[in-house]
């Protein structure tokens, strides 16, 4: 009794704890880095490309292929009806429809044309695009290799048909969301030469992000070969990734490894988008769609020849601050309406009016930063800026022989209204907004700034001054925040820019910070021109900004995507948190913050990191119970219940095992192997929660048999009656071999083996129904029998006292239901490719062959031990004569290792490693069992031939 509550305990503590997870996962999705997207709207129409067919490809009656065309509002093309621009092929991803293009594409038609056929102003030097896309039927490319090799082909042929119709050496702008960007890079090494650049949105490069089937992971190694090779040339790649809000895939593997045109852009930095953007929205979100557009169209330039400027365009229009724009040289002016600020004096204008340049004394950190509202610091500026124009020069002692400023920084920051949400939700941040936001060190022989203010209508406002060089440094370890928070002052509350870093905190996607920023005066409305805003920077390429005056609900949360669970990133330390707080220094604002740990988003980025693992090491777990209880029998005793295995592992054996894991997490493991985390302390607690919650799943999936058998035993006691002994040997066989033909021909294993779990769960719950009926039969029953009129007429004996139950049908049961157990967890392995072909198999039907797994060897184990399993009239395990020396049941602690191990990065390893172990037991024990078993000559089949499956017969004395 003691037992079975244990085993509840764990199982209730993992379903809570699951709960727990669950909710502070999807919680994290909307609280880390919220999204402010606008909806866009179009009039769209499609037109189908019915030339594009079997001749062209075998595929042709499985995918399809279309035209975008953008309607006006009263249903009229705007582009001229026939092909004549720049073709762009788009690729959904894993079921995805190809309607997804409809944004960009309509987007860009509004943006080149002004009026059905009447080329907008600015646009006469570009092309119109013709945006085609592939429906793919929603297939489930994610699951299944094989899908996404013939999505590839597919789309392969689509490019040499669209080329087809345009005029020799067009190229061909490629789109891919999610996984279409891995079949659009794929198409890289076959057409390198014929695609001008590739654009993805929410695409997972670096890490399948469904890890279930083998071959998606050698596409991926194929691929990550052809981006090392293809280094320095060739096609430039934009990745556009959503964040944190991206639920789907987790964005650390969204970052393009390293090369010369390539460029990973994070929609928090976005410039003019500033948001997070879920994964289906990466296709839609507007601010993230007119820039895609627009990117697309500018390469059409005739002036873009070389994949160099296309990188610049792509630069251009998808910026997103990290890089320095290419600045020109202006000749210096003469400066005629000039002021000189005395030292120490900032440079504050609100609602500058006219032409006018101050002059502010270097001082001694040399470090000059300028804002400006609105307006423009050539060539950043919001996408509809004022006329207001600032530059910035230096000049020498008399404030003669002034020389143009160069920036370090120059870019655009959102300017989010102070105690507001941001950004704003279902709108998002408009064309006019924004702070150019200027950075530079000025020269050693300078020894004036000269701030140059242009155009100004009175709006706007400029600010600039001189700030400190160095950060703050803070030495304060992650250890200490596990324990408690940390206040921070801010060191004075008049400078422009204040920079924080804190070297020894981890900076890593499984820890979320949180600020809490503290006002000097909560009464006092903060009136700075430019409200403090934090930007943190933790890879080049991912900066995320953040309001200091948000409304008291809202929680500020520092994340990363640079180091994660199995990525590596090239530029991105793993230790070091850096930000900056920009304000435009009005006192009274912000006085100082606390920095902590969030627990509940950094515990729901481990459950979106981590949930596969569970099915995984569950299934690790129940190889290690298999193997201990076999290990029982083995020394001659009974073997175990189900129910005794696991309660015994709850015990020494699992906190061993925790030990265990902690150990290894502390090992300098490399980032493909356990949980990815490189044997980092600070993660070392994750691997005993995680396997404490399989271990309580395993436990829970134990009552979940129970109760999925219960009906069964019901149904099968019910329905028992005597069935003829039949030979087993040729009817077994055939049966067997029909089954695995179908499987060769047809079929992929994975439905069989979901066949075989079927058939063993039913025949589990009839040996379970037998044996209970044979305990409860007393030894010799008399039932009194009336008849009609009520006489007793005689007393009928049951017909004879039941031999007792043989050993071996108790045992047999219980090494049956271990089995189940093992197979019911390795359904959720099994299933991603099960799903894949019926969906497959109801969309394109059989008009295509899917190319499945069709290898007979990886169900065979599973056939052969449900089928013998159901009939063996002896042991079903026997040990033979030469496992004196190798044990058959140590193959099932290599499973378990493989789980631990190498579960997480390659769960379908696991998946091989069971089957290669069953596959091994089947063979020795199962085989040489049927040579035992051959003495008691009376075997019975039920499998196949009956609608219910008795599994066991005792034999009849007499
Ligand atoms: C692709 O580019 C190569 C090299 O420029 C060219 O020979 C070939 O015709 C192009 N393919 C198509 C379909 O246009």
């Amino acid at each position: 009794m003691r037992y079975v509550s244990l085993t509840a305990l764990v199982a209730c503590f993992s379903l809570l704890s699951t709960f727990y997870l669950y909710r502070a996962a999807v919680d994290s999705a909307t609280s880390i880095s919220p999204q402010g997207c606008a909806l866009p709207r179009m009039y769209e129409s499609y037109i189908a490309q019915p030339a594009f067919d079997q001749s062209w490809t075998s595929l042709a009656k499985r995918y399809s292929l279309w035209l975008y065309r953008e309607l006006d509002h009263r249903g009229r093309q705007w582009d001229t009806g026939h092909v004549g621009g720049l073709p762009v092929l788009f690729i959904p991803g894993s079921a995805g429809s190809w309607r997804q293009v409809r944004s960009i594409a309509s987007s860009a038609a509004t943006q080149f044309y002004a009026a059905p056929g009447l080329v907008a102003h600015g646009m006469e030097r570009l092309k119109p695009l013709d945006f085609y896309a592939v429906e793919f039927n929603e297939d489930l490319s994610a699951f299944h290799g094989p899908t996404l090799e013939a999505q590839t082909t597919y789309a392969a042929r689509a490019i040499d048909y669209i080329l087809s119709l345009y005029p020799p050496h067009t190229r061909i702008i490629l789109m891919g969301h999610s996984m279409g960007g891995i079949v659009a890079t794929a198409l890289l090494a076959s057409h390198s030469a014929n695609i001008s650049a590739i654009f993805t949105m929410s695409t997972p490069h670096t890490l399948p992000p469904a890890r279930f089937d083998a071959r998606v992971d050698k596409i991926y190694d194929l691929t990550r070969e052809l981006l090392a090779q293809h280094t320095e040339t060739d096609t430039p790649i934009v990745s556009l990734c959503g964040g944190a809000t991206d639920m789907m895939i987790p964005s650390e593997s969204c970052v393009l490894p390293p090369g010369k045109l390539r460029r990973t852009v994070f929609s928090c930095a976005l410039e003019g988008a500033w948001t997070g953007v879920g994964h289906q929205e990466m296709v839609w979100c507007h601010q993230v769609r007119w820039r895609v557009a627009r990117a697309a169209l500018e390469l059409g330039d005739v002036a873009v020849t070389t994949p160099e400027a296309r990188q610049v365009v792509l630069d251009r229009w998808l910026r997103d601050g990290h890089a320095l724009p290419p600045i020109e040289d202006v000749p210096v002016p003469e400066f005629t309406n000039v002021e000189v600020l005395p030292t120490e004096m900032s440079l504050v204008l609100r609602n500058p009016q006219g032409e006018r340049t101050y002059f502010l004394p270097v001082s001694a950190s040399r470090k000059f930063v300028l804002l400006v509202s609105q307006g423009a610091i050539p060539p950043v500026a919001p996408q509809q800026p004022l006329p207001l124009v600032a530059s910035v020069f230096a000049c020498a002692k008399d404030r003669s022989n002034c020389m143009q400023q160069h920036p370090t920084t120059l870019k655009l920051l959102p300017n989010p209204v102070a105690g507001r949400p941001f950004p704003v939700p279902g709108s998002g941040a408009d064309e006019s907004e924004g702070v150019v936001l200027f950075e530079g060190d000025v020269d050693e022989d300078a020894e004036w700034v000269g701030v140059r203010v242009e155009r100004s209508t009175g709006n706007g406002w400029v600010v600039g001054g001189f700030v400190s060089a160095e950060p703050v440094v803070n030495r304060i370890g992650t250890l200490q925040l596990l324990l408690g928070k940390v206040s921070l002052a801010m060191p004075s509350t008049e400078t422009f820019k204040t920079r924080w870093t804190f070297p020894n905190l981890i900076s890593n996607a499984l820890v979320v910070y949180r600020i809490t920023p503290h006002r000097v005066d909560y009464d006092r409305p903060c009136d700075a021109l430019f409200a403090p805003l934090l930007q943190h920077t933790s890879q080049p390429s991912e900066t995320h900004y953040y309001p200091l005056l948000v409304p008291p609900n809202r929680r500020i949360l520092l994340h990363t995507h640079a180091s994660a669970p199995h990525v590596v990133s090239a530029d991105a330390a793993p230790f070091g948190v850096e930000f900056s707080v920009y304000s435009s220094g009005a006192s009274g604002c912000l006085a100082g913050f606390d920095m902590s740990i969030d627990w509940s988003a950094t515990v729901g980025r481990w459950a979106t990191r981590y949930f596969t693992v569970i099915p995984v090491w569950a299934t690790g777990i129940l190889a290690f119970i298999l193997f201990r209880a076999w290990g029982v029998a083995e020394g001659g005793a009974a073997v175990p219940a189900l129910e005794e295995s696991i309660s015994s592992f709850l015990g020494s054996p699992l906190r061993w095992l925790l030990v265990l894991s902690v150990a290894i997490s502390i090992a300098p493991l490399p980032e493909s192997y356990y949980l990815g985390n490189r044997g980092e302390p600070y993660f070392a607690l994750i691997a005993p929660l995680l396997l404490l919650l399989s271990t309580g799943f395993v436990c829970a999936t134990q009552y979940l048999l129970r109760a999925l058998m219960w009906p069964l035993s019901k149904l099968s006691r019910a329905g028992r009656r005597r069935r003829e002994d039949v030979s087993v040997h040729r009817s077994t066989v055939i049966s067997m071999a029909f089954i695995l033909l179908i499987i060769f021909l047809f079929v992929p294993w994975q439905v069989a083996f979901l066949g075989c779990w079927a058939i063993h769960l039913h025949n589990c719950a009839s040996a379970q129904a037998h044996i209970k009926h044979f305990a409860s039969i007393p030894d010799t029953v008399a039932i009194p029998l009336l008849r009609q009129d009520g006489e007793p007429t005689h007393q009928r004996q049951s017909s004879r006292a039941p031999a007792p139950l043989p050993a071996y049908i108790v045992n047999n049961h219980n090494h049956s239901m271990h089995i189940l157990l093992l197979m019911t967890w390795l359904l959720p392995l099994a299933a991603p490719v099960l799903v894949v072909w019926v969906r497959t198999l109801a969309g394109a039907g059989l008009t295509t062959p899917f190319d499945g797994n069709h290898s007979v060897f990886s169900v065979a184990p599973f056939l052969v031990l449900v089928t013998y399993s159901s009939w063996m009239r002896a042991p079903l395990s026997q040990m033979q004569r030469f496992e004196r020396t190798v044990f058959i049941r140590w193959s099932l602690v290599a499973v378990s290792a493989a789980a631990l191990l190498l579960g997480s990065r390659k769960p379908y390893l696991v998946l091989d490693t069971a089957t290669v172990a069953l596959g091994l037991f089947v063979l020795v024990r199962v085989w040489g069992g049927i040579g035992a078993g051959r003495r008691f000559r009376q075997f019975r089949v039920d499998f196949l031939y009956s609608a219910n499956p008795i599994v066991f017969v005792y034999p009849r004395s007499g």
